[in-house]
């Protein structure tokens, strides 16, 4: 069979957060892939910097998870998902919760990250309310956050070209400010020193509206589609802090940093701070199947589980919530990443990365790098054509030399999969090193 697409049957699909019109007048097609490997259709490999989109953190096509979803496809292909219930959705939910630290203990399928931020933002508001506490409505997020395209994360997120173009959003949100560019913290190695003062933002914010219509704040605890803007030392700890002295729900957002990014199972380990509800996705199922979750402590799930028994107590839900398929691939990439170690594996490797990420420092237009864990970030000047120019230049040629990343702005962002080794990353340093140098 050609797989050569035709040029006239590019029109059709209409690509999301692409230049279409770019992207058609010269495409970039995938045919497979297979570790850390993608092969274009013209048979080139390109190295996976960013697990593909965050997600495919134990690599591609790992055979454990692709039989997985073989057999559960010849076994039980779909089953409702209100009131009726099947073994690996109540497997998969314990398997989570027992992943996450303290009393976060109660999960909510989704399919997206964006669908995990709306019922975690929905819940939250409900919570409140349950508790004789209605008039907290108000939701928080910040500045150059990413909480999906819905339209409660995009109103909570803080990325100016995903809200400008879509009204008024949700009403009753506020923002905190963001903790990138500040030039002391510039090539920071893992957390900034200065910055942990931004989180008084949300003391700010409780004398402007006051507690008592404040529901809850989210945000990313390494911004992530934002440029892997990594918080200040003490920073998440003070937002904790505060949002427990003012009886507000912290809500992690933890789709990109969940599932082993940073060298724990979620970032909330690494930084040791343990929110009210965590949103995850992607990782879940190594990226293979659309799956989402939230994890909520059990004092809001228990806030919930009042009145008669026969009344549905949270009327939310989604048709392919705990589908089988995805439950079956979430429980098989749990068990790839238990393993081979990947939930703590990078501990070791993040050394590594950041020295190699860091010896690139010096090259042509680099403004700053920042890394944790397994993400990292190259930001360059912007160059004379305006913001984001370069950055994309970048992307295009590192993906002729043969490496993936995603560029947000100018800055270029990296996430291995927690498979990569050190010649990986050798590689990766190198070739970014080789393809900056080059950019005017
Ligand atoms: C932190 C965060 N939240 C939410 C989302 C949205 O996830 P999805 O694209 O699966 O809806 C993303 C996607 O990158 C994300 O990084």
């Amino acid at each position: 069979m050609d797989r050569e697409p035709q040029r006239n049957s590019l029109d059709a699909y209409w690509m999301p957060f692409t230049a279409n019109r770019q992207f058609k007048g010269n495409p970039r097609l995938f045919a497979s892939a297979e570790g850390m490997y993608f092969r274009t259709t013209d048979g080139r490999a390109v190295m996976d910097g960013v697990s593909a989109m965050w997600c495919s953190n134990a690599g591609h096509c790992r055979p454990r998870i692709t039989e997985a979803i073989r057999t559960q496809a010849g076994e039980m292909d779909y089953s409702p998902a209100f009131q009726i219930g099947h073994a690996k959705a109540f497997e998969l939910a314990n398997r989570l919760a027992a992943m996450m630290p303290g009393g976060l203990k109660h999960v909510f399928f989704t399919n997206s990250g964006s669908e995990s931020v709306e019922t975690a933002l929905k819940m939250a508001i409900a919570y409140h309310r349950l508790r004789g506490e209605g008039s907290r409505v108000r939701l928080i997020g910040r500045e150059k956050g990413y909480h999906g395209v819905n339209f409660g994360g995009m109103s909570v997120g803080g990325m100016v070209a995903n809200r400008k173009m879509f009204g008024t959003l949700v009403a009753g949100v506020d923002h905190l400010r963001h903790t990138h560019g500040d030039p002391r913290n510039f090539f920071s190695k893992g957390e900034p020193e200065y910055g942990a003062e931004l989180a008084d933002d949300l003391e700010r914010l409780v004398q402007l509206h006051d507690a008592s219509t404040i529901a809850a704040v989210i945000v990313e605890p390494v911004q992530g589609s934002g440029g892997v803007i990594v918080p200040p030392k003490g920073y998440l700890k003070r937002l904790r802090e505060i949002c427990d002295r003012n009886g507000i729900l912290l809500i992690f957002d933890e789709v990109i940093t969940g599932f082993g990014r940073l060298g724990t199972p979620f970032a909330s380990q690494y930084f040791g701070v343990e929110p009210d509800l965590v949103t995850c996705a992607k990782g879940l199922t190594n990226g293979v199947i659309p799956m989402g979750a939230v994890v909520a402590q059990t004092k809001i799930h228990d806030a919930f589980m009042q009145g008669p028994p026969n009344a549905i107590e949270f009327f939310h839900g989604y048709t392919y919530s705990g589908n089988p398929i995805a439950c079956a691939a979430a429980l098989a990439t749990l068990d790839t990443y238990e393993e081979e170690g990947l939930l703590t594996c990078v501990a070791s490797l993040a050394p590594y990365w950041e020295a190699a990420l860091h010896s690139l420092k010096g090259a042509r237009n680099v403004v700053d790098i920042r890394n944790i864990g397994f993400m990292g970030a190259v930001e360059l000047a912007a160059g004379p054509g305006g913001p984001a120019q370069r950055g994309f230049a970048a992307f295009l040629k590192l993906y002729e030399a043969g490496l993936l990343c995603r560029t947000t702005g100018d800055s270029i962002a990296f996430a291995p999969p927690l498979i990569a080794e050190k010649s990986h990353i050798d590689f990766l340093a190198d070739t970014v090193g080789k393809v900056v140098n080059n950019i005017d």
